[in-house]
């Protein structure tokens, strides 16, 4: 393992972030919908440095058949419990790699008729798209590698690092 964004870096990141979020949604609230379970760390930090109201809500998604989310269809598993129609809703991710994931919970949001919907992505592996989609708010663009911590697993290990390591 190699690491390749230190914790530090991390929390500056999501501070500059949170920084944006609160000034573009000043006098707003937002629901924040994290995406389980690689967001639930971000989402976390994130949420408790945005400086306008937030309420918070999961989904878990999962893909039809073999493989993983990335290559196949997806479809929800476990809906969110607060209902976003006329809300200022802003999805979380851990990253985002062919874009399939976010495109697809973007467009099944999106048909609830929130007030507005956003996307922040801490990590981008913008060369590896497949569907067309740019987050709203993105933390670090990374080159095609395999990445785990502060979040994301690998087999669910290393989720609880504080930084970001390439899985060699
Ligand atoms: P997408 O649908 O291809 O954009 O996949 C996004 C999802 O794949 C993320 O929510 C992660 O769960 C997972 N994923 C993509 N790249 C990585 C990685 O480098 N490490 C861990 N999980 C990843
Ligand atoms: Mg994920």
């Amino acid at each position: 393992m190699e690491r390749l964004i230190g914790a530090r870096e991390i929390q500056e990141m999501v501070n500059r972030l949170a920084g944006r979020i609160s000034r573009d949604f000043a006098g707003r609230e937002i629901l924040l919908v994290g995406i389980l379970k690689g967001a639930f760390v971000f989402m976390a930090d994130l949420a408790r440095r945005i400086k306008v109201p937030v309420k918070m809500d999961f989904v878990r998604l999962a893909s039809y058949g073999a493989g993983t989310v990335s290559s196949g269809k997806v479809r929800i598993s476990k809906d969110l419990e607060i209902p976003v129609k006329g809300k200022d809703v802003l999805i979380v991710e851990d990253i985002i790699d062919t874009g399939v994931t976010l495109k697809y919970l973007f467009r099944r949001l999106k048909a609830r008729k929130p007030r507005s919907l956003k996307t922040v992505a801490l990590l981008d592996k913008p060369w590896r798209r497949k569907v067309r989609f740019s987050p709203d708010y993105v933390g670090f663009s990374i080159e095609d590698h395999f990445v785990v911590g502060y979040g994301l697993d690998c087999n669910e290990e290393y989720r609880n690092l504080a930084g970001i390591y390439v899985l060699k």
